[in-house]
């Protein structure tokens, strides 16, 4: 079996479309529909999250770039495509919108149920951050990085205003530190991250036992980083404090745990790289919003 995974095709953002429609259209030609004459010829294609944004439409049209790809075809949410309006609800876009629109595109959430291919089980998870992965050398307390904000941008901003009631535990070069994450401006579930994120590792750990008899070797497709040797290294303190949102330590842990997973992919950090921990292969697709890759995985 030949799968194809990408990720972070980010088709709302401008800078990221001809590079999107140029790898839809190169993947599209390695599918099986060409024939097995085709020497790469794949079976197939997995979407590791962040395809678009707010606007479903966009994700649509994302999903119909791969019209023509013969294969199996599916999908893993990344953060992005959780970002709502306001008044949205990102769990229901999760748990409801996302998987019809799939759906209608011809391509299968992974997150609602797992797939077997021959002896390959596919299981994928958008997975979630719980602060696990925070740089406590900067020592910023919890309390901001659960509201997404550095101390610097919490001070400049009057809503922020209750994080700096007490600045004793507050280190003061942090007071220089402008970041935002922006899912806190867009996300907009009814529980906390960490709470988010146990649910999702729990749907996960069920669907690794789902699949386990049914097949010989698990690849697991996730969007956020379970291992933190895959979060890029930056010295830029000010970067730094995104680390937290990276993904999450037991996201990691979970994957030891169930001996068949043997391939593991994710994206996210829009850095390329890859990891060995046991008997786990990892790899970070590394797409970035101007140049977009893909990994084959022949099994
Ligand atoms: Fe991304
Ligand atoms: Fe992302």
């Amino acid at each position: 079996m030949r799968l194809i995974v990408t990720s972070d095709l980010h088709y709302n953002v401008l800078r990221s479309r001809q590079p999107t429609i140029r790898i839809a259209e190169q993947i599209c030609g390695l599918s099986s529909r060409r024939g097995d004459a085709e020497p790469n010829r794949a079976d197939a294609l997995l979407i590791l999250g962040d395809a678009a944004g707010q606007d479903t439409a966009i994700l649509r049209d994302c999903l119909h770039l791969f019209d023509s790809f013969a294969g199996r075809k599916l999908f893993v949410p990344g953060n992005h495509d959780i970002w709502t309006t306001p008044d949205g609800s990102s769990l229901d876009r999760y748990q409801r919108v996302l998987p019809e629109i799939c759906r209608e595109a011809g391509f299968h959430m992974l997150d609602v149920e797992p797939v077997v291919l021959g002896n390959v089980g596919l299981v994928g998870c958008m997975g979630w951050y719980d602060f696990s992965f925070r740089p406590r050398e900067l020592g910023i307390p919890l309390r901001f990085y659960q509201e997404k904000i550095a101390p610097g941008a919490a001070a400049r901003m009057d809503r922020y205003a209750h994080l700096l009631e007490s600045t004793h535990d507050v280190p003061e070069e942090t007071l220089r530190m402008g970041t935002r994450w922006l899912d806190g401006e867009y996300v907009h579930l009814p529980m906390t991250d960490e709470e988010f994120c146990g649910l999702l590792l729990r749907r996960l750990d069920e669907h690794l036992a789902r699949v386990v008899e049914m097949c010989e070797t698990i690849v697991v497709g996730l969007h956020h980083v379970p291992f933190r040797e895959l979060m890029p290294l930056n010295d830029n303190p000010t970067w730094a404090f995104g680390r937290a949102f990276l993904g999450s330590e037991a996201l990691g842990e979970l994957l030891l745990r169930h001996p068949k997973v043997r391939h593991v992919y994710c994206g996210h950090t829009h850095k390329a790289g890859q990891t060995t921990r046991g008997r786990i292969q990892c790899i970070n697709t590394g797409c970035t919003y101007t140049e977009k890759r893909y990994e084959l995985l022949e099994l």
